[in-house]
C-alpha cells in the first residue's frame, strides 16, 4: 500500500493531571509529521476524568474507540481523588487492565541520552555519556497479577495481606524472544535480570531466559541479581544494551534508569503485544503536584508517539523525524523546569510542544 492512501486511527487518551497537558502536545507531533498519511485521531476517556465524566475510569465508549484503533497514545490516570476512589471501586486499574486483555506483554523502555542533556543528569557526564540501553519489562506477569491476592484478614491489630510473584514458562519465554530479537538489532548484548537467589519464580526465569538464549547464539547473555543491576545501572550504564526483567523489577529500574537521561520526563514507552496494535505512554504518570501549571515536561509524551510510528506503524522514517524534533529544540536551547540549567531558555509545555511541532515540520 503507498503511504499516501494508507489510514492510521489513533486511540488518544490523555487521562488525568499532566497527562491532559502533555498528550495535546504529543498529537502536535503526530499531526506535523503525518504529512501524506491520512491519521485519524479520537479522544477517549480514561482515569478519574472518566470518573468524574461517567462514574466509569474505563468506560465502554473508550473499550470501543480502542477496538476500532491501529494504535493507543496514553497519557496517565491517577491522582488523590482518584486513588481514594480506587479504594471504593476494586474494580483494578484501567491501564493494568488494557496491559492484560490487550495481551501488551513486553513494554520497551528506551534509555537514550540527548547528547545536549549531558548536564541535567545527577550523573558525571563521563558515566553517561554515550548512553544507550534498551529496557523490556514484561507486562502481563509477576506480582501485579498473579493470584491470590488481598487481604487475608482484616482482624484490628493482625491485619494480613498478600501478593503473589508468579510466572509460567510461556510468559516469560515470550519476553525472551522479544528481548533476544531486539538485542540483535542492536549490539546484541542481553542482560536478564532477576532474583534468582532467593526466589523459586526467578529460578524458573533465569532458567528459560537461558534455554531460550541457546537459539541466539549471535546475542551475549549474561545475568544480573536485580539488587547488583540497579548498582550497576549508576556504576557503569553504558556498559548495558538490553535489559529484560520481569514486571516488578522492570517499573522500578526503568524509573532509576529514566534518570540518567536527566528527567523522568524524557522517558518513553511502548507496549507490544503479538499484533501491532500497541499502546504508547510516557513513564512517569500523573504527577499531581505540578499538574494544571503548564510547566510538565511533553517530551516523553512526544518520543511515545515517535515509537507509536516505530512499532505499530512500522513508520521508522516518522519516528525518526520527531526524534530529529526533539534533538533540535533542545539543541536550541530550549528546556522544561525538570531539565532546566545554566544558560538555557525556560519554556512551559505549550511551548515546548508547539516547538518540537515547528521543528518537524520545518525539517519536512
Ligand atoms: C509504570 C507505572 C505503572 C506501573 C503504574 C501507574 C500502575 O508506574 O507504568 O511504570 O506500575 O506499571
Ligand atoms: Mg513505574
Amino acid at each position: 500500500m503507498s503511504l499516501s492512501n494508507r489510514k492510521i486511527k489513533i486511540a488518544v487518551l490523555p487521562g488525568d493531571g499532566i497527562g491532559q497537558e502533555i498528550i495535546p502536545q504529543a498529537v502536535k507531533a503526530v499531526n506535523a509529521v503525518s504529512g501524506r498519511l491520512a491519521v485519524e485521531m479520537g479522544q477517549g476517556e480514561i482515569g478519574w476524568s472518566s470518573v468524574v465524566k461517567s462514574g466509569e475510569a474505563l468506560p465502554q465508549a473508550t473499550l470501543d474507540l480502542i477496538e476500532n484503533s491501529d494504535a493507543i497514545l496514553f497519557g496517565a490516570i491517577g491522582g488523590p481523588e482518584y486513588e481514594a476512589w480506587k479504594r471504593a471501586n476494586p474494580r483494578g486499574s484501567p491501564l493494568l487492565r488494557l496491559r492484560q486483555d490487550m495481551k501488551l506483554f513486553a513494554n520497551y523502555r528506551p534509555i537514550t541520552l540527548f547528547l545536549e542533556l549531558e548536564n541535567a543528569s545527577t550523573l558525571k557526564p563521563e558515566v553517561i555519556r554515550g548512553l544507550d540501553l534498551l529496557i523490556i519489562r514484561e507486562l502481563n506477569g509477576d506480582i501485579y497479577f498473579g493470584e491470590p491476592r488481598g487481604m487475608v484478614s482484616d482482624k484490628p491489630g493482625e491485619r494480613e495481606s498478600i501478593n503473589t510473584m508468579r510466572y509460567t514458562e510461556p510468559q516469560i519465554r515470550q519476553v525472551a524472544h522479544a528481548g533476544f530479537k531486539a538485542a540483535r538489532r542492536r549490539r546484541k548484548k542481553l542482560c536478564s535480570v532477576d532474583k534468582a537467589n532467593v526466589l523459586e519464580t526467578m529460578g524458573l526465569w533465569r532458567d528459560v531466559m537461558t534455554e531460550v538464549g541457546r537459539e541466539y547464539p549471535d546475542v551475549e547473555l549474561t545475568h544480573l541479581f536485580v539488587d547488583a543491576a540497579a548498582m550497576e545501572l549508576v556504576r557503569r550504564p553504558t556498559h548495558f544494551d538490553v535489559i529484560v526483567t520481569g514486571n516488578m523489577f522492570g517499573d522500578i529500574l526503568s524509573d532509576e534508569a529514566a534518570m540518567l537521561t536527566g528527567s523522568l520526563g524524557m522517558l518513553p514507552s511502548a507496549s507490544i503485544g503479538i499484533g501491532s496494535k500497541g499502546l504508547f505512554e510516557p513513564c512517569h504518570g500523573s504527577a499531581p503536584d505540578i499538574a494544571g501549571k503548564g510547566v510538565a515536561n511533553p517530551l516523553a509524551a512526544i518520543l511515545s508517539a515517535a515509537l507509536m510510528f516505530r512499532y505499530s506503524f512500522d513508520l521508522e522514517e516518522e519516528a525518526q523525524r520527531i526524534e530529529a524534533g526533539v534533538r533540535k529544540v533542545l539543541s536550541d536551547g530550549l528546556r522544561t523546569g525538570d531539565i532546566m540549567e545554566k544558560g538555557a531558555t525556560r519554556v512551559g509545555t505549550e511551548e515546548m510542544g508547539e516547538a518540537v511541532a515547528k521543528a518537524i515540520a520545518a525539517a519536512a
